[in-house]
């Protein structure tokens, strides 16, 4: 991989694959704008060196045009972030796109619409891929948080163009690779949160590399149905149970809640998650569990953390994840967190303090998992084709 530092970028129409995935309010108001500011140093070096400068995103999992996940909010605060215009348009590959991108001037920036909107993206579609590299001198893999991601933006855009890595990439994986290439043990990891299937498929690898794997969350949830101690609930998604394949869920290092918060409707409840009823579910975790996990943090010198350990965008689901990461700041530790669910979680709390915090969630646990990301590959494979 070669570094945009390495090249000049002067006048050259540079697209940006970036992660613009914040967080939004029912009515499309920016929840955290961190993944925005993260690509700032990329942006301002690009405008500084006088490049046009193109801008393309997923944001959310829309499977066609939908406003609710149009990335226009996004244009104005990165607006706001620049002190400086940033030009955005409702499509990504048509006659008007290419006549705004030859109207750029040096230093300009242009926001293009999110990529979801058209299923090539998701479907690593080169024909997409190629529609877009056409309007483009130069590609920029800016992205660390989607490398994990099999799609056109991320897999196939460096077919078509000379392509570079951007700051922030580089930022992430210095990082992460410090936590790779210097883990102290005893060596931690925590998962939670949503994409079940993304963060079971690592599980084999952590359970090999770390002293311990602490689950909170779905992914916890769907290990104790795995156990037989989840009631009568058994796993049923096909991908989910495929990506659990292999894993011995009675494996001394895999630890899981012991109690919980148990809630339906009407009540919450704090008990053992072997006294859960039919109608309920598990909403945190519990004190005993909390305590567990907080004497494994307390010996800990690398944390991998990812994902709240529970429904932890309800106040009354949040005490957990809030205790663990409390815990995990307060250890010397090295501590690398990351994923959206889990940056917004720490900015809405206010709690600082860890070694690094990665735009990336899936991304960051299957690269420190030692899983190959098309994105990365993808840029390698260009650079040693030139
Ligand atoms: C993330 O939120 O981890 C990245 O933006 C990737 O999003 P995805 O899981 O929807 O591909």
């Amino acid at each position: 991989m070669k570094s945009i530092k390495h090249i000049d970028v002067s006048n050259k129409k540079v697209l940006v694959r970036v992660d613009f995935n914040v967080p939004l309010t029912k009515t499309q108001k920016i929840k955290d704008d961190f993944r925005i500011k993260a690509h700032l140093n990329t942006i301002k070096y690009l405008k500084e060196k006088n490049a046009k400068i193109i801008l393309i995103s997923h944001l959310g999992d829309p499977k066609k045009r939908d406003e609710n996940f149009s990335l226009n909010p996004v244009a104005s605060r990165l607006e706001s972030l620049l002190s400086s215009k940033v030009k955005f348009v409702e499509e990504v590959n048509s006659k008007r796109v290419e006549e705004l991108v030859e109207n750029l001037k040096q230093g300009d920036v242009l926001l293009l619409e999110n990529l979801r909107f058209y299923k090539g993206e998701k479907e690593n579609s080169e024909e997409f891929a190629s529609s877009i590299a056409e309007f483009a001198d130069i590609f920029v893999q800016d992205a660390f948080s989607v490398c994990h991601r099999n799609h056109a933006s991320i897999a196939s855009l460096p077919k078509f163009l000379n392509s570079y890595t951007g700051l922030l990439l580089e930022k992430e994986i210095n990082a992460i690779e410090r936590a790779i290439k210097e883990t102290q043990k005893p060596f931690v990891v925590l998962i939670g949160g949503a994409k079940i299937e993304t963060k079971t498929a690592v599980l084999k690898n952590f359970l090999k590399k770390a002293d311990a794997v602490l689950l909170g969350g779905e992914i916890a949830n769907t290990i104790l149905k795995c156990k037989g101690i989840y009631g009568d609930k058994k796993v049923e998604d096909k991908d989910i149970l495929n990506a659990l394949k292999g894993i011995n869920f009675n494996h001394p290092k895999l630890i899981v809640p012991i109690d919980g918060v148990l809630y339906k409707k009407e009540y919450t409840r704090i008990a053992g998650i072997e006294t859960i009823k039919e109608e309920e579910e598990v909403g945190d975790i519990g004190p005993e569990t909390i305590n567990y996990y907080k004497r494994i943090i307390k010996k800990a010198r690398t944390i991998i953390w990812n994902g709240p350990l529970g429904k932890s965008e309800e106040e009354v689901f949040s005490k957990g994840t809030e205790e663990i990461a409390n815990a995990i700041v307060n250890q010397k530790a090295y501590s690398v967190i990351g994923g959206g669910e889990t940056i917004d979680f720490v900015n809405r709390k206010d709690i600082k303090g860890f070694s690094f915090i990665s735009g990336g969630g899936g991304a960051m646990l299957d690269y420190i998992s030692g899983k190959t990301l098309p994105g990365l590959e993808a840029l390698n494979k260009k650079y040693e084709e030139n």
